[in-house]
């Protein structure tokens, strides 16, 4: 039987030259691939209790909309900046080269509500630690952290102590 990881491909030197870039559209380009993610993830969440799921622009969308629909939990998009028209709030994280800004709307998380996090990927932990910033900033709280692919050389991890983190499929390099 396949699992998830069997549906990954790996194109080695991109972006760059020395980076193994983990590709998901080859899950997504099949159904028995795209089943074996969403339902891994869902999966992870039994038994957890939670309101609502968050995910970031843009391959976030992709595995936490499918699996907010299928737990019939509500769905709250974060975005880079600019994108959201109601009133928001932002955070700033570093990248590799330069800083990212991403936001949220300032009413999409109640205090006191229960939050899991839905990405594709978590390398640096950079994306998600700025978004765990914006949830506890609205007085959300942070239940659990979902990932179909960690790339464990990266340490993600490390900066996420305290919160339970999750990853389908996981690979040792960067
Ligand atoms: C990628 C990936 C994760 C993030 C992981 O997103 O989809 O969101 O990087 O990296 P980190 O753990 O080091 O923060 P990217 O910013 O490339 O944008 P995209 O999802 O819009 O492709
Ligand atoms: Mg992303």
């Amino acid at each position: 039987m396949k699992t998830v990881a069997d549906y990954i491909r790996t194109i080695p030197d991109f972006p760059e030259p020395g980076v193994m870039f983990r590709d998901i559209t080859t899950i997504l380009q099949d159904a028995e691939g795209l089943h074996l993610a969403v339902d891994g993830l869902r999966e992870a969440l039994r038994g957890v209790d939670y309101d609502l799921v968050v995910g970031p622009e843009s391959r976030g969308f992709i595995f936490g909309v499918p699996l907010a629909y299928a737990e019939y939990k509500p769905f709250i998009p974060i975005r880079k900046q600019g994108k959201l028209p109601a009133e928001t709030i932002s955070e700033t994280y570093e990248l590799e080269y330069g800083h990212a800004t991403i936001e949220i709307h300032k009413d999409a998380i109640k205090p006191g509500q229960r939050v899991v996090i839905v990405d594709d990927l978590i390398a640096t932990g950079g994306t998600t630690e700025a978004m765990v910033r914006l949830i506890e900033k609205l007085g959300g709280e942070v239940v659990k952290m979902l990932f179909v692919i960690e790339l464990k050389g990266l340490h993600g991890r490390e900066k996420l102590k305290g919160y339970p983190v999750f990853s389908l499929v996981s690979y040792e390099g960067k």
